[in-house]
């Protein structure tokens, strides 16, 4: 039950360029989950939204969705100030206005106390295995939704553990696990509506 440690240090300059370089290079599908998440906010959301993502690393997500969505203000965590600096290089100066950039670590203690609002759209994409153990993942979903408005829409789209897909069974969670821990943490009317090579996507919204 140890925690699985990371290959790689994404608080590193060079590391995080490097993840950057090969990202959407080994999963092209990527964009379509991207797709998925600006399509949604632009039909549910006519009026300034909130949008936080977790984990937010090089920031392709938050160009994507800012580039097209006007009325979206983005708040991009995450623990590497590296990651910061390559998202906010894709940015133009409009865009940059409606975004922030928050480091903090979701493995400490209130970790969300940093972010003292609430989000229309939480966002977590390819991240949730960086908790470095599935155990920590139901306290995690917990913390998240205090963070969300009322109708606020939760995404987690991550490696799932399976056959054709990842094998570490301690990091990553099949669907099953995923459904028991956002289930445990109180989430109802778990969707899944994108699966691609391995990378599945769940969605909740709030009461
Ligand atoms: C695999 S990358 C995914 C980046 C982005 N979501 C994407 O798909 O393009 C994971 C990101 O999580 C960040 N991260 C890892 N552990 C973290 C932690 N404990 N707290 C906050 N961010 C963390 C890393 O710095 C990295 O930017």
């Amino acid at each position: 039950m140890n925690d699985v440690p990371s290959p790689i240090d994404l608080r590193n300059y060079d590391d995080a360029l490097e993840w950057q370089i090969t990202a959407n290079v080994k999963r092209p599908w990527r964009q379509d989950f991207f797709g998925y998440y600006t399509k949604l906010i632009r039909t549910q959301t006519v009026d300034k939204c909130q949008v936080l993502e977790l984990g937010s690393g090089p920031g392709f997500l938050a160009q994507h969705i800012l580039s097209q969505l006007f009325h979206v203000e983005y708040t991009a965590f995450d623990f590497s100030d590296a990651m910061h600096r390559l998202a906010q290089q894709k940015l133009n100066s409009a865009e940059r206005s409606r975004a922030r950039y928050l480091i903090g670590n979701f493995k400490e203690a209130n970790w969300k106390n940093a972010l003292a609002q609430k989000y229309d759209y939480i966002i977590i994409h390819q991240a949730l295995h960086e908790l470095r153990h599935k155990k920590y993942a139901t306290d995690f979903h917990k913390a998240v939704k205090t963070l969300l408005n009322p109708k606020g829409h939760y995404l987690v789209c991550d490696h799932l553990c399976a056959p054709d897909a990842m094998k570490n069974d301690q990091l990553y969670m099949n669907k099953q696990e995923h459904l028991d821990a956002l289930k445990q943490a109180s989430f109802e009317n778990i969707k899944m509506p994108l699966e691609i090579e391995g990378l599945c996507l769940f969605e909740m919204i709030m009461e």
